[in-house]
Formats: C-alpha cells, structure tokens, sequence
C-alpha cells in the first residue's frame, strides 16, 4: 500500500470532537510535535463559531509544550492521563478545566485493553521511519504506542527527520497477553530483547503521514548546587556501604533513577563513586548522566522507555551510533515500567519527594496536599516492587519556608510499606525494621532540616497514645502555619489542642 502524505492540518481534520486520542513517547522524547497544534488552531476555530471541541488524551507521560502545553492553552482537553508537567497544562487541571487522573504508568496499556479507559479513536505516532507493510520505527521515546496503534481506528505518522533511519534496532517492541493467558515477561537481565525492533500496524489505518523537523524539546539540567551535590554523595555512600555490608552484591544491581535535577546528579555520583562497580540501568527515562556514564565505561547497558536527553546529548547518540545501539534498548512502558520485572531484577529505584512524613508515608505528587504538581508517574511502579526503595528530596523548599518533613503527609503516594531509605542533603534514614515510632527519630536525626528539628521532635514527644502517634488536631499544623504565615517555622502547636 503507498504511503500517503498530508499536511499537519489535513491531519488534524482525522481527528473529531470528543474522541479520545493516544500520542506517541514519554516525556518530551518521541511525542508528535506538528499535528497537535494543527488540533489546537481546529478547537480555536470551532470555539470562536460556538461549537464544542475536545478530545481525551492518553499518552506515555509527560510531553512537550507543542502538545501538552498547545492543546491546553486552546482548551481542547475534555481528559488527561497518565502524566504531566507542563505549567499551562497543571493550571488548566488545577483549575478543572480539564479532567486528569495520573495512573501508575505500567498499568496504562492494559487499562486501555482492559476497555476501563473507553475507545482508542486515533494515535498520532512520530517516527523515524515507516514502511508501506505497516512496519514503523519510533524515535527515541516509546510509551504506549503499540497498544494504541493496535486499538486505533486512525493513525496518523510524523516522519520526523531529525531522527536517522539507522535508530532501527535501538527498539524492543512487546505487548503481553491479557490474563488469562499472560506468561512471565522473559527479561532476565535488563540487555534481553524480547520482541521485535519495529511496531507493525495494519497499514490500512495509516491515514496519513506528516513529514517535520522540528527538533526535540530537550531541556536543560540546571548546575549542581550545593544541596543535589550532598543528595547525590550520601546516595553513592550509602550504597558504597551496602555493598560492604553484604546487603547488595559485589556485582551491584541494575538501577532505576526518577526524573529531574536531582535524579540526575544522583546517577553522576552513583558512577563517580569508585567503590560502586560499572552497572546496569533499568529504568524508564535515560537521563544525560547515563549516557556520559556510559562513555566512561560506568554504565554497561541501558534499558528505558525513553532517551530523555538535552539535545547536544541526543545529536551526540546519533552521530556514533556504532557505539551507543548495542548499549540501549527503548522499551514500552508497560514493559520498562513492569513491577514483575523490577522485582526480579532486584532494582535499586531511586525517587524523588515532594513532602515525607515522619513515619516515612511520601507525597510526590500534590503540592500542599492540593495542587497538582505532575503525577505519580512511574515512581509507584518501582517503589513497591523494588529491591531497595530510596527516596531523595531536599529537606526544605522555598527558601526553607517549607519543610519537606512534616508530621503527616498532606497528600499519600507511597506508603510506610514501600519506602526503605529517606535521604536528604543532610544525611540517609536507614527505615528498614524500624517500627513507626523508631522510624521518626531516624528520619528526624538523619534527614530534617536543623530549622525543624525541635520543632517535629515536640511534636513526636506530645504524649499522643498508638502504634503510629499521631496528633490528628495538630498533624497538619506546619501546613496551617504556611497558610497563615507563609513559613511552616511559625507553627503553633498549642492552637491545635495540644
Ligand atoms: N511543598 C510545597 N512545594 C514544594 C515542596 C513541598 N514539600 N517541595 C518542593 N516544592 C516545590 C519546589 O519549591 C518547586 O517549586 P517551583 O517550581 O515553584 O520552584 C517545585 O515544588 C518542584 O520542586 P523541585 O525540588 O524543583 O522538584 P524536582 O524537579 O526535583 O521534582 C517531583 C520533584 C516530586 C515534583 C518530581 O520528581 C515528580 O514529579 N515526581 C513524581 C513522578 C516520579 O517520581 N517519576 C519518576 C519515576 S521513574
């Protein structure tokens, strides 16, 4: 069947009010970066003429500002799952503009084949390549584009060419079976391809193919500070120490790190710290510390969802590709994301908090137990199902108005079960066998700010009787104190019914 090419906006006619609409890629790495705003200028037009125009999005997870962003800011989203982070996109959602629910991301493709999530009108899918037999190369994210290709009545193609042809093999495309007739995932070791290095679609859905350049919109890690540098090395210690103590092999084991800045120089000091071995990662975005790791020898395999690079690095990966294919593979995140493989493997999953407790309980998501930061991502994915479970946060925010510990989380991601190692820019709380209220001193001593330290300590010694002493007339006090006063430091306990 020939292949047929069409314009952005001859895309965007494919698609309708009201249907639900599957992208490509993870992170910005991957997603569609011409037709979305094609969709946007439609909705624009038909709500200047009165009539309604949104559509459901189900993506990977978060995407660039030329889709999340575009389509927000032209009020064409009726849903949103399972992730994101855009600034026009969260106050859309914020505001219940638009519907969102974030998912773990290892259960979005079966939900959508579970039918728990609706119909799959079109997938729009960026490319570095396509075959008149349905054969199509992604670029460098994968996200849930096999499931919706497959549950798709539409495809639309963005042959993207700043992404060379030669990319085929750096991909491992695989859906597993639905139960009951799900098998194990046959991925022993995180260099194992287990499908095939193309998605195939039946070519008769491509509807059409948009030929772009638009380049990746990778951003930029901030420098290390003071604060992500000390997070990094007490990681890298503390693993150090692990290995030492005979609680993780002298092999090491495969790593899966989160996303951001601080995620980044975790990594950096897990490669720098020469008592660690050169390791494997398996995990779902491949950070530009990775790849330089892997220059150097420190990392031996890369196995993710998506290569979530600044652009020099991914200019850097194509243009020696002899080097870098046999080193990754790109994985659907049903398959990086996979709680049975993490468990086999024996991951060590480093996240990142946006607010803890004192019991160990971790908010990721909800910025005051409200506001909607981006999502749980695939953070819940590898945290229960992991070997070791850490999470890395700075002991304050906002100029240490804010204190990331507090007596109870305002918002629960991950509970006191899954969560092993707290760290921070002070120290390592070891959670492990602790009881709750062991746990509290722990964390208290080990990761809080100096700042907070008494003050949670009060708290901890209020005379509350239980298992896990909580004060439910004062557990929210720092909370209140921020809203009232704007610094958590102002917290009156004796308000709260002491
Ligand atoms: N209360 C209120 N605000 C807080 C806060 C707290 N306890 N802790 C942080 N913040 C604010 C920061 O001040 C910052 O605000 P700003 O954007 O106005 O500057 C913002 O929240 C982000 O904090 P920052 O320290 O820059 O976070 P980050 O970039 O390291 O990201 C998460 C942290 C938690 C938001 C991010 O890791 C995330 O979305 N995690 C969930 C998904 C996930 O873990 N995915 C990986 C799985 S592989």
């Amino acid at each position: 069947m020939a292949l047929k090419f069409i314009t952005a906006e001859e895309a965007a006619e494919f698609v309708n009010h009201d249907d639900n609409v599957g992208f490509s890629g993870f992170t910005p790495a991957g997603c569609p970066k011409a037709v979305p705003g094609a969709i946007a200028e439609r909705a624009e037009k038909e709500h200047a003429v009165g009539r309604p125009f949104q559509i459901g999005m189900f993506t990977g997870a978060s995407t660039g500002d030329l889709l999340d962003g575009t389509l927000a800011r032209a009020n064409a989203i009726k849903f949103r799952t399972p992730y994101q982070s855009n600034k026009d996109l969260r106050a859309s959602l914020n505001a219940h503009q638009a519907h969102y629910f974030d998912m773990h991301l290892s259960e979005l493709a079966q939900s959508l084949r579970y039918g728990f999530l609706g119909k799959v009108d079109v997938a729009i899918i960026e490319a570095a390549d396509v075959t008149e037999n349905g054969e199509i190369i992604p670029t460098c994210g994968v996200g849930i584009s096999p499931t919706i290709c497959r549950m798709a009545d539409r495809i639309i193609i963005e042959l993207n060419k700043k992404h060379p042809k030669e990319i085929r093999g750096m991909h491992d495309i695989y859906e597993p079976q639905d139960p009951p007739l799900r098998r194990e995932i046959p991925i022993y070791q995180p260099s194992d391809r287990i499908g095939t290095p193309y998605l195939k679609v039946d070519p008769a859905k491509i509807v059409g193919i948009v030929e772009t350049d638009i380049p990746n919109e990778g951003g930029k890690f901030a420098p290390l500070d003071d604060v992500t540098l000390a997070i990094g090395n007490n990681v890298a210690n503390f693993l150090a120490g692990e290995i030492k103590a005979g609680r993780i092999p002298v092999s090491f084991l495969p790593m899966q790190s989160g996303v951001g800045n601080v995620a980044n120089a975790v990594l950096g000091a897990v490669g720098a710290n020469k008592d660690i071995p050169a390791f494997n990662v398996y995990t779902e975005v491949i950070q530009d510390a990775v790849i330089g790791l892997m220059k150097e020898g420190r990392v031996k395999f890369a196995s993710g969802c998506s290569l979530t690079v600044s652009n020099e690095v991914i200019d850097e990966i194509y243009g020696d590709l002899t080097f870098f294919k046999d080193k990754i593979l790109l994985r659907p995140e049903e398959i990086s994301n996979n709680p049975e493989i993490a468990r086999r493997l024996g991951l060590i999953a480093i996240n990142t908090a946006l607010e803890a407790d004192i019991f160990g309980n971790i908010n990721s998501t909800h910025v005051l137990g409200t506001k909607m930061m981006n999502g749980i991502g695939g953070s819940g994915d590898f945290t229960r199902s992991s070997y070791l479970s850490i999470f890395t946060t700075p002991s304050t925010a906002k100029d240490g108005k804010i204190s990331s510990f507090v007596p109870m989380v305002s918002h629960l991601d991950h509970s006191e079960h899954s969560v092993k190692i707290i760290v921070t820019e002070y120290g390592v709380a070891d959670l492990r066998g602790k009881s709750p209220v062991q746990r509290a001193e722990e964390i208290i001593d080990k990761c809080v700010h100096p700042d907070y330290k008494p003050l949670l300590r009060e708290y901890l010694a209020m005379g509350i009787k239980g298992h896990t002493p909580q004060n439910l007339n004062a557990c929210f006090a720092f909370h209140e104190a921020f809203a009232t006063s704007g610094d958590m430091r102002n917290v009156d306990w004796s308000r709260q019914g002491k």
